[in-house]
């Protein structure tokens, strides 16, 4: 059984509230933070952890902490990115439900290190019924005396604050997300300057997601020397895996980052397998914005190693022949999916979310699902395969925010792995949409 650190606690009836939490070690790397060690110290053992952002992009989070400006007089935020809106992505809903006090612990210790004394947690719209979980463990820890002034007799003050979002994806990319939460329309920023310079209200801002936060938690209890051991290389820890599409055991998985991919899908454990015994086509690892890697890809790298469940072997071979871990969102593919009407499901997807602000991305992804319209249901060309191709290259890499690359690499990486599936949508117009897509076409 693979060792938690973040979940181990999650099958406790009553860990949800406070008492329960607290009589099973919560509080106690809090304790140790405020009391023991000092913001210098957690810091420094946050970048022992070697402890990469969660949320999609595996920025290490020590350094982000250290690189928060700390301008004499003005005030530091910390941000939670709680807008867990990536097509394939529930583990933060699943943190956020199950162990809040998880999160607000994670919170009070971050903020703790980077001195600031007001910390937001940003929630995606759609998770309507978290938000009260929240404010309640909020109002728990308060009441504890965890939260509010001078917390632990040691003269450190915080308040959180839980501000909901309106279902907008864009407000998950942490400049649209700061806009919002000052109360503006969420287009993003154009980076330079980062958050940790300039972010809310233009003050110094470290903006880290759920997942991120909470393991801060384990990291304090545990030490940063002993967390790296529960990964591989620059991949250290644990991470929060939301497995869905056709397999067995869909949810919300813990592994340590030291398992193969093939043992995360077929093992009893995790996936379960895949769902009526059917076989792999592909997978998107990461979450929908990360390419798809078809089967033979998932399981072993193209020099034939085994692809492990970690940022580095999931994008080893680059885009070219890998993919990546992402947010984690595990979207399992069986023989009888079609690659073509998936691409054109995301890009469906993107072209509603994009903001409109940069002619790339606004232009484009409408560009994309149009022709990736007329491919699935019988009316494209050849030439549209190319014409896709081309579309999705001047995207990416020209907007001003990853939206734009998000829209275009799962395009990219279909066409890449599976060109012959866009050609056969061509070739046979008529049995486009009542096709079963099994391995045959290959
Ligand atoms: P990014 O690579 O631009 O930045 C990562 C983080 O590091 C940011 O917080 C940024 O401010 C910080 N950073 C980078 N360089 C810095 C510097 N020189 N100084 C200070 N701070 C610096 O990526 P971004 O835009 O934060 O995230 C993109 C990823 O988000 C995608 O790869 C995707 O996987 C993921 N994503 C996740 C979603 C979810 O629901 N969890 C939704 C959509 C995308
Ligand atoms: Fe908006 Fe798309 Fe430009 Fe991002 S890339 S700023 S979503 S138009």
């Amino acid at each position: 059984m693979g060792r938690k650190l973040l979940l181990d606690k999650a099958h406790i009836e009553g860990i949800r509230y406070y008492d329960t939490y607290r009589s099973n070690g919560g509080y106690a790397a809090a304790e140790k933070a405020l009391k023991s060690m000092g913001p210098d110290a957690v810091v420094e053992e946050v970048k022992k952890s070697g402890l990469r952002g969660r949320g999609g992009a595996g920025f290490p989070t020590g350094l982000k902490w250290s690189f928060i400006a700390k301008p004499e007089g003005v005030p530091r935020y910390l941000v939670c990115n709680a807008d867990e809106s990536e097509p394939g992505t529930f583990k933060d809903r699943y943190l956020m439900e199950f162990i809040p006090h998880l999160l607000i612990e994670g919170l009070l210790i971050s903020s703790f290190a980077l001195g600031a004394n007001s910390a937001y947690i940003y929630i995606r719209g759609e998770y309507a019924w978290i938000p009260d979980i929240l404010e309640q463990a909020i109002a728990e820890a308060k009441n504890k005396g965890w939260l509010g002034k001078n917390i632990l007799g040691t003269g450190f003050d915080l308040e959180i604050y839980v501000q909901r979002g309106a279902g907008a994806y864009i407000c998950g990319e942490e400049t649209a997300l700061l806009e919002s939460l000052e109360g503006k329309r969420g287009n993003p920023r154009i980076k330079p300057p980062f958050p940790a310079v300039k972010g809310l209200w233009g003050c110094p801002t470290v903006v880290n997601n759920v997942e991120t936060i909470a393991a801060v938690v384990p990291i304090i209890n545990i030490g940063g020397d002993e967390y790296i051991k529960f990964g591989i290389g620059k991949s250290t820890g644990t991470k929060l895996i939301s497995a869905c599409g056709n397999i067995n055991k869909p949810g919300v998985y813990e592994i340590e980052m030291n398992i193969s991919v093939e043992e995360f899908i077929y093992s009893d454990e995790y996936c379960g397998g895949i769902k009526g015994g059917k076989r792999l086509k592909a997978c998107i690892p990461g979450g929908s914005s990360v390419p798809v890697l078809p089967a033979n890809l998932l399981l072993k790298t193209a020099k034939g190693e085994t692809r492990m469940m970690t940022y580095e072997s999931l994008n080893d071979g680059g885009f070219a022949t890998g993919s990546m871990l992402g947010s984690g969102g595990f979207i399992v593919m069986d023989e009888d999916q079609c690659i073509v009407r998936n691409t054109l499901t995301f890009a469906r997807f993107y072209h509603h979310e994009s903001c409109g602000q940069c002619s790339p991305c606004r232009e484009g992804t409408g560009w994309m699902k149009k022709v990736l319209h007329n491919i699935e249901y019988g009316k494209g060309k050849m030439s549209d395969i190319d014409l896709l191709w081309d579309i999705q290259r001047k995207i990416e890499g020209n907007t001003i925010c990853p939206l734009g690359d998000a829209a275009a690499w799962p395009v990219a990486a279909a066409i890449r792995h599976f060109r012959d599936e866009f050609e056969w949508h061509v070739k046979h117009p008529d049995e486009a949409l009542t096709r079963n897509f099994g391995l045959a076409h290959y």
